[in-house]
């Protein structure tokens, strides 16, 4: 009966042990280096015994809890929810199993330069390590930085200068725009995006503001998930709305490139717990980037986060995601149905440039009050 106790514990202590374990390799790491070693600097003394008050904590909580079990209650079972996620993406711990990748990203040279190891961090992240251990060390920026940033969200072109172009194959961002029109670097293409439809799909922002002044919504807040290059909250902003974009840097620029914008570049992968409180935006936007490459129930806690960010009678904007035809009715239709939103839109359409026979939805649902 204490098996449902015990496994949860061992799970938090497997939690614990793997921060112990790691200050261990970094503490034995520095010894190798310097034939002296250093003393143990105070904030890994302070986690250490952290760690330990944890413990001793987690062990009288389980005495207590197991001497109250004895009576007539059996200890609650494990959620399933949390075995079930901690399969899909293991809670912060996840470094631990990446020691090749977490060890190069933690052998620098404390108080002196980092290495230019960002594609390094981005692989950490995605594999679930997040977020990153903090490091002691200068990040590196670009040597010479323009004289001037743009002020405008939609600039006529965005500085090279202002950007370290070391880790990736393009080294200007005219050549990102180049590359794929669909990245986003080039402006142009961006300053005509949100405002006027091509098909059904699309949902321009004056259709969004005006349904929302329809359904007497206020729009101030919004979260664009997988934002690329920030276009959603470029274009918002010249609405007085704010918009915190999601991005990555894969391959591209990305958060620079909000940044550039004036806009707020949040760095952080898609399945990562948005870092926002409950219900407190007006709008969340997923983009191409929500599509059914995501695992169904990686999905299904994505929604499920998306909902918890919303405030009631705020909007979920599914902006063109694509999956085959079949598991739109098989599977996302009621998915996203689950939820219980109201329909202000939902727009179907086949995906021309797929070989796949997929199809795009466009949804624009209204989270009711609870
Ligand atoms: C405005 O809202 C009403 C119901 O509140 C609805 O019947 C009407 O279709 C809406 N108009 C538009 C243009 O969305
Ligand atoms: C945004 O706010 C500014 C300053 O308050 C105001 O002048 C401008 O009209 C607003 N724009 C829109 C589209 O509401
Ligand atoms: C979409 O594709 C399906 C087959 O893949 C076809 O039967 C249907 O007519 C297409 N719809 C449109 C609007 O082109």
């Amino acid at each position: 009966m204490g098996f449902g106790l015990g496994l949860n514990l061992l799970l938090l202590m497997a939690m614990v042990a793997t921060n112990i374990l790691s200050l261990y390799h970094l503490s034995s790491s520095q010894q190798h280096r310097s034939p002296p070693p250093p003393p143990v600097p105070d904030h890994l003394l302070h986690q250490l015994s952290t760690i330990r008050a944890t413990i001793n904590h987690l062990t009288r909580l389980r005495s207590t809890t197991t001497s109250s079990s004895n009576s007539a209650h059996p200890p609650p079972p494990i959620p399933p929810d949390l075995l079930l996620y901690t399969r899909l993406s293991p809670i912060a711990s996840a470094c631990r199993d990446h020691p090749d990748l977490l060890h190069r990203f933690m052998n620098y040279t404390p108080f002196s330069l980092c290495p230019s190891d960002h594609s390094l961090a981005d692989s950490l992240i995605l594999r679930g390590c997040h977020p990153l251990p903090r490091r002691r060390c200068f990040s590196p920026t670009p040597p010479k930085p323009p004289s001037s940033l743009p002020t405008s969200p939609f600039p006529s072109s965005l500085p090279d200068s202002a950007v370290l172009w070391s880790p990736y194959s393009c080294k200007s961002f005219s050549c990102l725009a180049r590359f794929n029109d669909n990245l986003g670097f080039d402006l142009k293409i961006e300053s005509a995006r949100f405002v006027s439809s091509k098909s059904n799909l699309d949902l321009t922002i004056p259709q969004l503001l005006h349904i929302a002044k329809n359904s007497s919504s206020a729009l101030r807040l919004a979260l664009d998930v997988g934002g690329g290059t920030g276009t959603f909250a470029a274009r918002m902003k010249l609405h007085n709305v704010t918009v915190v974009t999601t991005t990555m840097n894969l391959g591209a620029p990305y958060n620079e490139a909000v940044a550039l914008r004036g806009l707020i570049p949040l760095h952080m992968p898609l399945q990562q717990r948005f870092p926002v409180f409950d219900g407190v935006v007006d709008l969340v936007r997923c983009g191409h980037a929500v599509n059914r490459w995501i695992p169904t129930v990686a999905m299904e806690f994505l929604l499920y986060d998306v909902d918890r960010v919303l405030r009631g009678g705020g909007f979920l904007w599914i902006d063109h995601f694509f999956c085959k035809g079949a598991d739109l009715d098989k599977v996302y239709s009621p998915l996203i149905g689950r939820l219980g939103y109201k329909k202000l839109k939902w727009a179907t359409g086949n995906k021309t440039d797929s070989k796949h026979g997929e199809v795009y939805l466009t949804a624009l649902l209204q989270k009711p009050l609870k």
